[in-house]
């Protein structure tokens, strides 16, 4: 999440270069009220203001929020303290998902199958707690963009969140993502729009990017979360192949003015995977030199999206846990993922991991 300044101090950053526009990427910021600050000084911004980035800032608001809109979403209780925790367990088998109320940076929600991994995570979680029942189906990130009234949405995605192949191990940022036009059908999209995005832009008069965390289960898409931001690593994967001017269709955003305007997608599926520091997730090392960046836009080319990198003595260097996003694209899926693998491979740092099986989520799901 990076570190939050004052309200103030973003806006004095953006006077001093006479921005045309600015763009709120992380959560703190606008759970900080920046946009209220920016346009309470006629300066253009993307971004929700800080009443409706609660949809993200709360699991319990945004809970309540969707059960009032007949959003659908899992069946969950709200709780205030550890006992009326334990009490609600009684209403949920096994698994069931407990959930910190606040903002966590993904670690925040713990799947338990049994009931000593229950109590065990609302002691760590709790007292202000979302137990909701576990939903079985694909994962899919649904993106879009919204003026306040009318709405762009982005092509779904899919993040990888465990460290480990196979989704295993602990849960991360994200450690990788593609975009292919088969993630969501036309039906699955319209119902989206139709039950989940519609309203909750509605009742909100939602301005900026508007991510739902979706599973699709067999009753249709349910909302796992609502960001109110651009996902990360989703989002490298989508600007991959994303066409045309952003900017305009940005500053229409914050404009009002999205009515009519499009974004156009190339073809071919794009991939990211993350380079990881050693020790991610948990403690990070860094100033690990980085080499082969050029080799891997060069030779393959690969878009390099730097996240946990600096520049020091001998170059470029590792500064946080999840490193960079190599990004690529093919003709099909297999050939974007054999290009992204291929950068990859060109970049070297002490203790550098990344998963191996980015996008196969896809091929089980379409066998090619
Ligand atoms: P969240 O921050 O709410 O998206 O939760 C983080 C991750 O936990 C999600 O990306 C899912 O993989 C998983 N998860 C959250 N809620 C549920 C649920 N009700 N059923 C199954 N998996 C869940
Ligand atoms: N990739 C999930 C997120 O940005 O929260």
């Amino acid at each position: 999440m990076g570190e939050i300044l004052a309200t103030t101090d973003y806006l004095a950053a953006a006077e001093s270069i006479d921005a045309d526009l600015s763009v709120v990427g992380p959560e703190g910021p606008l759970v900080a009220g920046v946009v209220d600050q920016f346009r309470s000084h006629d300066q253009p911004i993307v971004g929700p203001s800080r009443e409706v980035a609660r949809l993200e800032a709360s699991k319990m608001y945004a809970k309540e929020f969707m059960q009032r809109h007949g959003i659908p979403t899992a069946r969950f209780v709200r709780i205030e303290s550890d006992e009326a925790a334990v009490r609600a367990l009684a209403k949920f088998d096994y698994p069931l998902v407990v959930k910190a109320d606040g903002l966590a940076a993904g670690k925040g929600v713990v799947i338990a199958h049994d009931r000593s991994e229950a109590e065990s995570a609302i002691r760590t979680l709790g007292p202000r707690l979302v137990i909701e029942e576990f939903l079985e189906g694909e994962e899919v990130s649904f993106i879009v963009l919204s003026d306040g009234r009318n709405i762009i949405a982005l092509e779904a995605t899919q993040d990888h969140k465990a460290l480990s192949d196979g989704d295993t191990g602990p849960n991360t940022g994200g450690m990788g993502a593609y975009c292919d036009g088969r993630i969501l059908s036309q039906s699955d999209t319209e119902r989206v729009l139709d039950t989940i995005i519609q309203p909750a832009v509605r009742a909100t008069g939602f301005t900026g990017f508007l991510y739902a965390g979706l599973m699709l289960t067999a009753d249709g898409p349910k909302v796992l979360e609502f960001n109110v931001r651009l996902g990360d690593p989703e989002t490298q994967p989508l600007m991959h192949r994303l066409e045309g001017d952003f900017g305009d269709v940005l500053m229409r955003s914050a404009t009002g003015e999205l009515a009519g305007a499009s974004l156009k997608w190339k073809p071919d599926p794009s991939v990211c995977v993350v380079l990881a520091a050693a020790g991610y997730p948990g403690r990070v090392r860094t100033g690990d030199v980085i080499e082969g960046i050029d080799a891997a836009m060069k030779d393959c080319g690969a878009q390099v999206f730097q996240a946990g990198m600096r520049v020091g003595k001998a170059g470029f260097e590792t500064a946080g846990g999840r490193v960079m996003g190599i990004t690529a694209s093919g003709t099909d899926l297999a050939t974007a993922v054999k290009n992204t693998y291929a950068a990859v491979e060109r970049i070297r740092f002490d203790g550098m991991h990344y998963r191996r099986d980015i996008a196969q989520k896809g091929f089980k799901r379409w066998r090619s």
